[in-house]
């Protein structure tokens, strides 16, 4: 099911290497028709009828075992066999997985309204916290890609010609002239319309009797996402247009260092006092493991000045961005994603997970503390009622029903920004790690790739769903084990049976009060059921279809509604004071 979106083409790694067989049981069926015919007449053939057959054997067996090279995730794909087969599927994957937040979108399941949810449960709410989609660098990042730029403008050495991945250098435009840094990209705006008009599609059922309310932070890219969305979801044709023609959500919440707004939170003093950031420290440790790239793209180049691990950082960043820049469609791959090896991407990727988990993810002292406000107005609307929050909520805009429904049978929308995504996952205990994930070496399976969370147009649902536990049955066209997160340990049967009787025998325990329904919610990352990784959803009863009870998912978030403390945020002022008296 995760694999849902990379279809499996018949390309990895092994069916080419049948073949290859087969041809040298071929040649050797071959070799034994002519060793008969040689018994009749043994003559100076002897050489052509043995040794020749056995080294095109040979050659074929070596051609075969390059392409299959080729083709399997170590080779890089050059061969024209490889192509055709759509080998470079699996390049492609690895520069999606390794593109961090400016990956372009994609789906990675099927789930989202009725699809998976057993018989007698139907969704009730939906939030879903939308990024907005693909834009030009942010202008600091713009400002290191161009730095880097201009070093290899000033190369000294004649580009290689012909098919030689740095060839497109002597052509591409290394001043990015019609690049609008923080701007949001035209395939960004076509993205944000088929959304809604997906939206619209996926929850048509639903919304034939549900409300809509939108809300979207301040920020220009993320408004203008927001409003290609609602033409999308209103079923308007897709048309480029003037930014003051688009339709506009109910609610825009400024964004800066003094607004409480929780799709974009600047409030926290401690966290943008962070220098170097824990995210960038693990980074340069992991970066130390590009030298032998630097060497490489310095020698073949030879830039000036000479190339360091932070060009590497932003030149890698052309790859996603590049690729999204021109057109209004998909239209492949940048060239600039050839400059790197899969082995270098793997670094290069984990590199901007790394830098996010530990910055405003899990492994951050301030990211759940940041997404705590968000996920507190989350409960609210679930729960129908008014919200309670410490940290970032704005009172005066929650307070009034006008400016914040409490709930009731609606479709939310709030359009935003990743790092509140990231908090907001790591304050729920969503992708929660057992573990720190580690600096020092790329692991063989990565657990948080920021690529599958947050890409461009990226989008978390959040859907409440109302089950007739009172016939509940399982449902026969789910088959047992259709459903996510294989990583975390939910399968264990006794659990899953505990949780089956408690929703049987729970029955008079009916969420809102309605007649034998209970209330449960399911998270969608993507369009892929995410768990929360808490042992009060771990034993809920249905967890097997991606549900956790109302309650037990409320219980399951002490950290956001209880233990979280904004005060962390102004520790280090306290601290600076009494260093400086
Ligand atoms: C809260 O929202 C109100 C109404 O939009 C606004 O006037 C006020 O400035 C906001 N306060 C903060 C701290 O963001
Ligand atoms: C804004 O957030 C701060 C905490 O950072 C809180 O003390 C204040 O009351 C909030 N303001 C509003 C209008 O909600």
């Amino acid at each position: 099911m995760s694999s849902a979106a990379a279809a499996p083409l018949p390309t990895v790694n092994t069916p080419l290497l049948r073949p290859a067989i087969q041809v040298h049981s071929q040649s050797q069926t071959r070799l034994s028709h002519r060793a008969r015919r040689r018994d009749h007449r043994r003559s100076k053939r002897t050489f052509l009828a043995n040794i020749l057959p056995a080294s095109i054997a040979l050659i074929l067996l070596l051609a075969f075992a390059f392409i299959a090279y080729d083709v399997s995730s170590l080779g890089d794909c050059v061969t024209p066999l490889c192509r055709a087969l759509g080998g470079d599927k699996g390049l492609e994957d690895i520069w999606w997985r390794n593109q961090g937040p400016y990956a372009p979108f994609r789906s990675l399941g099927k789930f989202g309204a009725q699809k998976g949810l057993p018989r007698g449960c139907e969704v009730d709410q939906v939030t879903v916290l939308h990024r907005h989609t693909a834009r030009y660098p942010t202008s600091s990042a713009g400002q290191c890609i161009l730095r880097s730029l201009s070093k290899l403008k000033h190369r000294e050495v004649r580009l290689p010609r012909g098919p030689h991945e740095l060839a497109f250098l002597a052509k591409t435009d290394l001043d990015l002239r019609d690049w609008e840094f923080d701007g949001l990209m035209d395939q960004g705006r076509k993205q944000a319309w088929v959304s809604g008009r997906k939206i619209r599609e996926i929850y048509a059922k639903f919304l034939r009797s549900a409300k809509v309310f939108t809300r979207s932070s301040g920020g220009g890219r993320v408004v203008e996402t927001s409003g290609y969305w609602l033409e999308g979801f209103n079923g308007q044709r897709f048309k480029l247009k003037d930014k003051k023609r688009l339709p506009l959500v109910d609610v825009v919440i400024p964004e800066g260092e003094t607004a409480n707004n929780t799709l974009s939170v600047h409030t926290c003093p401690a966290f943008n006092a962070l220098d170097p950031t824990p995210g960038n420290v693990h980074r340069a440790t992991l970066s130390q493991q590009l030298q032998p790239t630097i060497t490489r793209l310095n020698e073949a180049l030879r830039p000036q000045p000479p190339l360091e691990v932070d060009d590497l950082l932003c030149l890698a960043d052309m790859c996603g961005y590049d690729s999204q820049a021109s057109g209004q469609d998909w239209n492949g791959w940048s060239k600039w994603c050839g400059v790197f090896t899969p082995q270098e991407w793997e670094i290069l990727g984990y590199g901007k997970d790394l830098s996010r988990w530990y910055d405003v993810g899990q492994g951050g002292r301030y990211g759940p503390t940041m997404g705590a406000g968000y996920v507190n107005e989350l409960i609210a609307r679930l729960t129908d009622s008014e919200v309670v929050d410490t940290t970032i909520t704005n009172r005066t805009i929650n307070a009034d029903e006008n400016l914040f429904p409490r709930g009731g049978k609606r479709l939310f929308v709030d359009f935003g920004h990743d790092n509140e995504m990231l908090e907001v996952l790591a304050a729920m205990g969503v992708k929660h790690q057992r573990r720190d994930l580690p600096s020092d070496h790329v692991p063989t399976k990565r657990t948080f790739i920021v690529s599958e969370i947050v890409p461009f147009g990226g989008k978390i649902t959040f859907e409440r769903v109302a089950c007739d536990t009172g016939n509940w049955e399982p449902d026969p066209e789910v088959p047992e084990g259709d459903h996510d997160n294989h990583d975390q340990p939910y399968e264990d049967r006794d659990h899953r049976n505990r949780g089956r009787y408690a929703t049987l025998v729970g029955v008079s325990d009916g969420g809102r009060g309605r007649d034998g329904k209970k209330d449960y919610v399911r998270i969608l990352v993507n369009d892929k059921v995410e768990l929360v990784d808490h042992e009060a959803c771990r034993y809920s009863g249905l967890i097997e279809h991606g549900l956790c009870e109302m309650e037990a998912f409320v219980d399951s978030q002490r950290f956001a509604t209880t233990d979280v403390d904004w005060n962390i945020c102004y520790e280090h002022e306290k601290e600076g004071r009494e260093g400086s008296d």
